[in-house]
């Protein structure tokens, strides 16, 4: 394993114990709650993944210097409101997905209404992690990283990139790539980009250091939506765990369908490099982010 992986891997481990502590139990002293069938869905859609919104935002919280304990709840988070993004994303009304993580996704696995539910309650579990006093001391600091998770994954950012991304299915004329940009910058880039001001925030970072951090996100983020697209057009669907091959008959706005294979992987690589270039002012600290953006530029899952 790279260096990279295995930091990957032991923030994933922290990441989904921190999780298991969180979520809501469905059975105390042998008894299951009435309302075990939705924590039971909560649970199963928040295992596994790769982790690398909290990763983001917890290597970015600790380059600035913040304790550990804090950035994990922040990343648990975070990965809460992902894993209801990719809940409701896979739900029969928008992609019609059945594989997710090399599983049952989590409406076969259930059913739609508990899937709808689970994605339901993950958001606001969001939002009372970051609430809690156990996030940060400072209640100011709270209603930062809640405005600033609530502003990326609300009508302006994920939601209204997912609006846009099952409307252009049905568009008579394909999305310009100005629009298909934005589009992918809403829908996946404002989440990574709240990862790492989230990092910053709790970091208290300084106004040039935490731009410094969003920039590089903005461009990671759509060089990571561009590669999620390239791995649907050429990956397997046996490392990817989801299905592949689907996007362009469904008619889905991605930069493969406007540059063509190699057109997408070129502009990710150049994206890429713009990520990390953002970097420079904070030197040596910044290596993580650096070796994220290069280690997902070809990955295969
Ligand atoms: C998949 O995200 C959906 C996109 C926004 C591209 P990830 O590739 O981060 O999914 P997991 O969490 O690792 O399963
Ligand atoms: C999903 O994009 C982005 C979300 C906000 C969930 P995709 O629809 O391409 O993600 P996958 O390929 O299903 O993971
Ligand atoms: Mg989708
Ligand atoms: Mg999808
Ligand atoms: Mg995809």
């Amino acid at each position: 394993m790279s260096g990279i992986e295995t930091r990957l891997r032991a923030n994933a481990d922290d990441i989904a114990d921190t999780l298991a502590s969180l979520l809501p139990r469905a059975e105390v002293d042998g008894v299951r709650c009435a309302e075990a069938r939705l924590l039971d869905a909560m649970r199963y859609a928040c295992e596994g993944g790769k982790r690398l919104r909290a990763f983001l935002a917890v290597e970015t919280a600790i380059l600035f210097g913040t304790d550990r304990g804090h950035a994990l709840r922040v990343g648990a988070a975070l990965e809460c409101i992902h894993a209801y993004s990719l809940v409701h994303d896979d739900l029969p009304s928008m992609d019609d997905d059945d594989l997710r993580r090399g599983r049952p996704t989590t409406h076969i696995a259930f059913d739609e209404a508990t899937a709808i539910l689970a994605g339901d309650a993950l958001q606001t579990m969001a939002f009372s992690i970051l609430a809690s006093e156990a996030t940060h001391e400072n209640p100011f600091i709270r209603c930062e990283l809640v405005a600033c998770l609530a502003r990326a994954s609300g009508a302006r950012g994920m939601v209204g990139g997912q609006m846009i991304d099952i409307e252009a299915e049905q568009a008579d004329e394909p999305l310009s790539l100005a629009a298909t940009s934005r589009l992918q910058r809403m829908k996946t880039g404002a989440l990574i980009e709240a990862s790492c001001a989230m990092g910053a925030i709790l970091g208290h970072a300084s106004a040039t250091n935490r731009r410094a951090v969003e920039y590089y996100a903005r461009d990671f983020g759509l060089a990571f939506q561009i590669r999620d697209d390239l791995l649907d057009a050429i990956g397997d669907v046996a490392a990817v765990g989801k299905a592949v091959a689907k996007d362009a008959d469904a008619g889905k706005a991605t930069f493969v369908d406007l540059l063509g294979i190699d057109g997408a992987k070129e502009r990710a690589a150049l994206l890429t490099e713009q990520a990390k270039a953002h970097l420079a002012p904070l030197g040596d600290r910044a290596a993580p982010l650096r070796d994220l953006a290069d280690h997902a530029l070809d990955r295969k899952s």
